[in-house]
């Protein structure tokens, strides 16, 4: 309604907008700027309010009818005189091409007008892709917003009937934002208001006054409005337009807090808040401005002080959940003579998105396969699995998990009046286990790939016009439980009608059996290759169920060898001094001696070796062999000749310091190899020593953790204020297993997410000189101050995508949940922080670097072997 009464005012100030383009026109760049339902020739034309490009939407969906409102004179934009609306079809979607990995702020403005002389608002939905955006009931002119990352190049938008009344859209904008600006890692923001607070009814300020063509309500709001003529900058990239910042309000009783409220829309409850400020006022020498930011009694930021005629924008960096509404309080600080002040506001809700499109590959053949048949059913919109009660008409999926992409399992093309012969495309759905072809008019042979589809186990071919000999291969398929159905094609012939008319069928059988021939060869010489290949890789390979056959068993002699008497001591640890060593004096290796006194049993060494033979992964150190002999006790390891990570990060190894995509790809290595542990290994293991001195790297700085399992039997000398049952060392120990004394995994996930703060800062663990001494405190307090850059190592020089920095602090904080339940697992750990290494990319361009990549995919590759057989 708001918008309602501006949009009028808008219209009789226009004036002062086309004054305004004459003075400044920025670049429209990105910009997509559709009218729905204009005609095709009327397009594109400029707007004259805003001066803005507009353009059919004809070319962006393919369903729909063209309207126009009722009386043409009560629209204000001019885009709200023409509209779309779709009477056929239950979703209906434009299709826009984007940018991935973009923030997008996505507008959709509606006006109804009694279009259809119904006089019934329109209810319906809105999804992104796969997701439900929002449901809306249009009345008068209104817009929905929603700033959001795309994880393709190909945005579909979508509108769902919900009911019997139709929907429609009148216009739809995108405009790209920086992606360091509003944080959609979190989910996408759907804009409550965006407000900026002046007693100036001018309608709204937006494009070209804002060059990201934000919408900035003018806010009359019952306090003392404040303005200046001065030129106010924006250097951050949020970009507040000079137009808003000049003007805010303080308090009218400047001994009270500057107070507002929001209500979520959405029924998520979570929302972001962006404070605009600016000081635009002229302070007298003794004056200071100081105040806390608080939302919904959360301290954001404290003491905090806006800077002189230069914006600057503070939110909360973590969604805060409202109850109904949220509070959003400036206070003056004691030292403070000032009252608070504040130019621009902005509220959202934080969505959640949490179904994963169709695969990508069977979208692309699926795509394929509507152009090569000209097949233009209405449900053949947007994702074509998800969500279900939506999916493409004729399709079956599998459907997982909401978060993993769904397979297409079923296609059913029969009576669909298919022509030509039967395309490739089909092979590109390699899931399929059922196609259906019946009664078209397809011509042409049947296609011997057909046979050789692995999962494909019914075919129905029945009723067609096919023509040749069947390939043999379908006759051995049809052998192993193949259902082809072929009936109804006179031209088609099996083995034995074929020899009937055997002289014209020569030439197609010896082709057919040439083809036979040069396939079996291509899949010997496959055969080959990937046998070769499997045994090079073989020892990376998690073999769970055999014991390693390189892991020995030496003699205490051997060792003694081997290590040149104990001559270079590596380190030492809880369990005993740890050597160097070298097998047939080439491999160096590590070996750990296990102290006399910290030997609790020799059969819980027995029991863990057995264990460790088994483990095998390639981010966790492998065993070379151990050493039982006579109460000497040794593990010999691979060696890891860059140390560890606790080295790196305290910069007792020198060099330049990791870069934040190494120290990424280091700690999901770490991540991989505990999810193995976890999930991979059945009874799972708990490793109870995650920390940063047990993650080694080898020469290619491939991460191990080392020393899993051992803390199961062998509590730690050293440390000896830790109680026997409780195993760990002190910062890095789970608070709810050391209260409860019971131990499961998200112990080391606790652990982990100590790791990964210290990763992210630095800091040490522990230190009593801070203003709090553990990290996890630590971090806490600084992001409560809102003092977010201190928290992240100064030796990264900021050379890091923030977002990408920021999602991984939220991950470790979720870690590092007191409550165990609330924690995440391992392989969510491990996705998340492959999407922090995704955003990191994407900042440098989308080209991570090499050395760094490859070993990322190789283990990438392992945790798809090892998720499925988990528990
Ligand atoms: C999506 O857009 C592309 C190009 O923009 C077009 O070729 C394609 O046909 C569209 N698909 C649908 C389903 O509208
Ligand atoms: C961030 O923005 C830049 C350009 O501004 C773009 O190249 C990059 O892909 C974006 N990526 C992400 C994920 O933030
Ligand atoms: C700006 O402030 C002055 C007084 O400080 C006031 O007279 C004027 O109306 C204000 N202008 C606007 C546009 O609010
Ligand atoms: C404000 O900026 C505009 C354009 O950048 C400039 O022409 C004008 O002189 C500036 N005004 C003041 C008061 O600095
Ligand atoms: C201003 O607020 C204070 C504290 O709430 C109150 O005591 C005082 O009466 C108020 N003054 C006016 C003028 O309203
Ligand atoms: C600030 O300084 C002015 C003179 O420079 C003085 O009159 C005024 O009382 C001072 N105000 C405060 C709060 O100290
Ligand atoms: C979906 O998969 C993730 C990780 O694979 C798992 O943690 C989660 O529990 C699954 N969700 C459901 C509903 O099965
Ligand atoms: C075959 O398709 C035609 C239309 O193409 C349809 O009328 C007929 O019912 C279909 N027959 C079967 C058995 O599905
Ligand atoms: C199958 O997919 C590959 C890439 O995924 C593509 O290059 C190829 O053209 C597709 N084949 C057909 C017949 O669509
Ligand atoms: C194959 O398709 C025909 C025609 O659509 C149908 O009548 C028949 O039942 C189907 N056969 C199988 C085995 O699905």
């Amino acid at each position: 309604m708001e918008y309602h009464h501006k949009l009028l005012l808008t219209w009789i100030y226009g004036a002062f907008a086309i004054i305004h383009l004459v003075q400044a026109q920025p670049d429209q760049q990105g910009f997509i700027s559709l009218d729905c339902g204009l005609s095709p020739t009327e397009s594109p034309y400029t707007d004259p309010l805003t001066g803005l490009t507009f353009s059919s939407d004809a070319d962006f969906i393919q369903s729909g009818k063209r309207g126009e409102v009722g009386n043409d004179e009560s629209y204000t934009y001019k885009q709200f005189k023409d509209l779309r609306y779709f009477p056929d079809g239950v979703r209906n979607c434009y299709n826009l091409t984007v940018n991935k990995g973009i923030n997008y702020l996505i507008r959709a403005g509606f006006s109804y007008g009694n279009y259809d002389g119904l006089n019934i608002s329109p209810r319906f939905h809105m999804h992104i892709g796969p997701n439900m955006w929002t449901s809306l009931v249009v009345e008068s002119e209104s817009y929905r917003e929603i700033i959001y990352m795309s994880k393709s190049n190909l945005l579909q938008i979508c509108l769902v009937k919900t009911g019997e009344t139709i929907p429609m859209i009148s216009t739809l904008e995108l405009r790209p934002l920086r992606n360091d600006s509003y944080m959609t890692q979190l989910g996408p923001l759907n804009l409550i208001f965006r407000r900026t607070y002046t007693s100036d009814d001018l309608g709204y300020i937006r494009y070209p006054d804002d060059v990201l063509d934000r919408i900035w309500d003018r806010y009359d709001w019952i306090e003392t409005n404040v303005n200046t003529t001065l030129n106010v900058t924006s250097s951050n990239p949020f970009a507040v337009p000079d137009a808003v910042s000049r003007f805010g309000i303080s308090p009218r009783n400047s001994s009270r807090p500057l107070f507002f409220f929001a209500s979520p829309k959405e029924k998520s409850g979570k929302m972001n808040v962006y404070f605009h400020f600016a000081e635009i006022q002229v302070l007298k020498e003794n004056d200071t401005r100081e105040f806390d930011i608080l939302l919904d009694g959360t301290v954001i930021r404290k003491s905090y002080t806006p800077k002189v005629l230069q914006s600057e924008t503070i939110y909360n960096i973590l969604p805060q959940k409202c109850i109904g509404s949220c509070d959003l309080d400036l206070v003056q600080t004691q030292r403070s003579t000032l009252p608070p002040l504040v130019n621009a506001i902005e509220t959202f809700d934080v969505l959640e998105f949490p179904y994963a499109e169709t695969n990508q590959n069977d979208v692309d053949a699926m795509k394929n396969i509507q152009a090569i048949y000209g097949l233009d059913m209405i449900s053949w919109q947007g994702d074509p699995c998800v969500p279900e009660v939506l999916k493409w008409e004729g399709l079956k999926c599998s459907y997982t998990n909401k978060s993993i992409s769904p397979r297409i399992i079923s296609l059913d093309l029969s009576s669909r009046g298919l022509i030509g012969v039967i395309t490739h495309a089909f092979r590109n759905l390699t899931e399929l286990q059922k196609l259906d072809l019946s009664n078209n008019s397809l011509t042409g042979g049947v296609p011997e790939y057909l046979a050789n589809m692995k999962s494909l186990s019914i075919i129905n071919l029945s009723w067609n016009d096919l023509m040749d000999p069947l390939p043999k291969t379908f006759h051995d398929r049809e052998k192993n439980g193949l259902k082809l159905t072929i009936n109804g094609n006179p031209k088609l012939c099996t083995d034995a009608s074929c020899k009937k008319n055997n002289q014209k069928y020569v030439l197609p059988v010896i082709t057919s059996t040439a083809s036979v021939l040069i396939i079996v060869a291509v899949l010997i010489l496959i055969l080959v290759f990937k046998k070769k290949r499997s045994t090079q890789v073989q020892h990376e390979l998690p073999s769970r169920m055999s014991i390693n056959r390189q892991t020995k068993r030496f003699t205490y002699s051997e060792v003694v060898a081997l290590t040149d008497n104990f001559e270079r001591i590596l380190g030492e640890g809880g369990f005993g001094v740890v050597y160097h060593g070298s097998l047939n004096g080439t491999q160096p290796i590590a070996v750990k001696l296990l102290s006399q006194s910290s030997v609790q049993g020799y059969k819980e060494f027995k029991a863990e070796v057995e264990l460790l033979l088994r483990v095998h992964h390639v981010n966790l150190v492998s065993l070379v062999g151990y050493c039982d002999e006579e109460g000497h006790l040794a593990l010999l390891y691979e060696y890891a000749p860059n140390g560890d990570l606790k080295q790196h990060l305290s910069g007792e190894r020198g060099g330049s310091p990791l870069k934040w995509s190494s120290r990424l790809k280091i700690v999901i290595e770490t991540a991989q190899g505990l999810e193995y542990l976890h999930m991979g290994c059945k009874p799972p293991i708990v490793h109870r020593d995650v920390k940063t001195t047990n993650i080694l790297l080898d020469g290619h700085f491939l991460a191990k953790l080392a020393d899993f399992g051992l803390s199961r039997s062998f509590p730690i000398g050293g440390e000896t204020h830790v109680s026997t049952a409780v195993a760990g060392t002190p910062g890095y120990l789970d608070p709810e297993y050391y209260r409860t004394n019971r131990l499961n995994e998200k112990s080391d996930v606790y652990s982990f997410g100590i790791v990964l703060l210290e990763t992210i800062t630095s800091q040490p663990v522990i230190q009593q000189t801070r203003e709090r001494s553990h990290i996890a405190a630590w971090v806490g307090y600084m992001l409560t101050k809102g003092d977010i850059e201190n928290v992240v190592d100064p030796r990264l020089n900021r050379e890091y995508e923030p977002t990408s920095v920021w999602k991984a602090l939220e991950i470790a904080l979720s870690c590092v949940n007191p409550s165990s339940e609330k924690r995440p697992n391992m392989s969510q750990v491990t996705n998340e922080l492959k999407e922090c290494l995704t955003l990191e990319n994407s900042r440098q361009g989308g080209r991570p670097d090499m050395g760094s990549k490859s070993s990322v995919e190789l283990s990438m590759s392992f945790t798809t072997e090892v998720t499925p057989s988990a528990r």
